[in-house]
């Protein structure tokens, strides 16, 4: 027999999000990393740094947290999460080709459509929930697949492995944005994406203070071209930022722990109000990827999407006379927020397509935060029964 005493465990990830290996530390004790809130660095540096630009303690420290609760080898951080995005579409060339999920956040199809479609890269969206659809890999042939799952703000769930193993077949890297559920729900890494991306202005740093990005992977080629879009194309985040979010990251686990119980509770108890014609939640029974969503995500997530029998005014005169959720753009944060996606988020997409997708103005999305959820039922319900 072994003596147990002496057996290391792997941390878990509660722990994972607080200690980091604190080197800063050496020579002052201090427990809190300091804002290295320097633009350049002088030469033959133990840490190798060199001009913030293009790395920093403070990006190194955050780095550390994110791939060690997310297991994988690389990680780089980017000013926002649209900034992740910008870091991986510009590896691309002319003539290259990105098959993407039909339902994706508004500045990332603004992105695709507005700004690189004009240097010559094709997009083409497809409903990646209909299995049909992945022939359109094999047929397609792209040069990346970009996924959301959940999607925003519709709350699809796609089926990341099966996705991978087709587009594997092929040598087709996958990017998976991972922002709505953070590596505490799923991990794209492990269901076979190369890349996960992820917004950390939301959940990971949670006290919406910050903006701030990550794409996280395990393939050394994809590391060297986000280490190269960082500093190539000004892509990094401030030090500030980044130490706001290392503080936040801390408690991740214990805000999705609440905020993601909370939803469950709450879009089971509003369900049934005569005001709300469809509830959208990946851990509602009626949802149509129930069991997909079961199978692939360790809980429902905090955001639930409604449909409500009102029009476009009364939806606004409902989203403004909560108590406790916050008309505003963004989510994932410690306080609640409601938001229009038609007119917000989503702004951006045209007409069509956001008919097509079903993104009306009765449709609003909310971001459970860790207030009571007592309150949280009490405040949607009041505001539900003025009508
Ligand atoms: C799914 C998703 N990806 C990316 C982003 C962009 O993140 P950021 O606002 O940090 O640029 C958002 C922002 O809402 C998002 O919802």
């Amino acid at each position: 027999m072994g003596n147990k005493k002496n057996i290391i465990k792997k941390p878990g990830v509660k722990t994972l999000s607080i200690h980091h290996g604190e080197t800063f530390s050496e020579e002052t004790g201090c427990v809190m990393p300091p804002i290295f809130s320097t633009s350049t660095f002088k030469h033959g540096n133990k840490g190798n740094f060199d001009y913030t630009r293009s790395g920093n303690p403070n990006f190194k420290i955050l780095e550390n947290i994110l791939k060690s609760i997310e297991e994988s080898k690389y990680c780089t951080i980017f000013g926002s999460g649209i900034s992740a995005v910008t870091a991986i579409t510009s590896s691309l060339k002319s003539g290259d080709k990105i098959l993407c999920e039909s339902n994706l956040y508004g500045c990332t199809v603004r992105m695709f459509d507005k700004i690189f479609k004009k240097f010559g890269i094709q997009v083409l969206y497809t409903d990646l929930a209909n299995k049909e659809n992945l022939k359109k890999i094999k047929d397609f042939q792209p040069t990346l697949i970009w996924l959301e799952s959940p999607t925003n703000p519709l709350l699809k769930v796609l089926d990341i492995k099966l996705i991978c193993d087709e587009a594997n077949k092929y040598k087709i890297p996958v990017v998976l944005d991972n922002t709505f559920s953070t590596a505490l729900i799923q991990k794209p890494l492990e269901l076979g994406a190369t890349l996960s991306l992820i917004s950390t202005t939301k959940f990971i740093n949670g006290h919406s203070d910050a903006l701030g990005g990550a794409v996280l992977t395990n393939n050394e080629e994809w590391n060297s071209k986000m280490l190269f879009s960082q500093k190539a194309l000004g892509l990094q985040p401030s030090p500030f930022d980044t130490w706001l979010i290392t503080r936040g990251v801390k408690t991740l686990p214990l805000r999705i722990e609440q905020q993601t119980k909370s939803a469950e509770i709450i879009s089971k108890e509003i369900a049934n109000h005569r005001i709300i014609s469809k509830v959208f939640y990946p851990f509602n029974q009626k949802h149509p990827q129930f069991n997909l969503a079961k199978s692939q995500m360790k809980s429902g997530g905090s955001m639930i999407t409604l449909k409500l029998n009102l029009n476009k005014s009364d939806t606004f005169k409902f989203c403004k006379s909560l108590r406790y959720f916050s008309l505003a753009e963004s989510l994932g944060g410690v306080e609640s927020l409601i938001c229009h996606p038609a007119t917000m988020t989503h702004a951006s997409v045209d007409d069509k397509t956001k008919n097509l997708l079903g993104i009306d103005d009765s449709l609003i999305r909310l971001s459970v935060g860790c207030e009571d959820t007592n309150d949280l039922i009490s405040d949607i319900l009041f505001a539900l029964n003025r009508f």
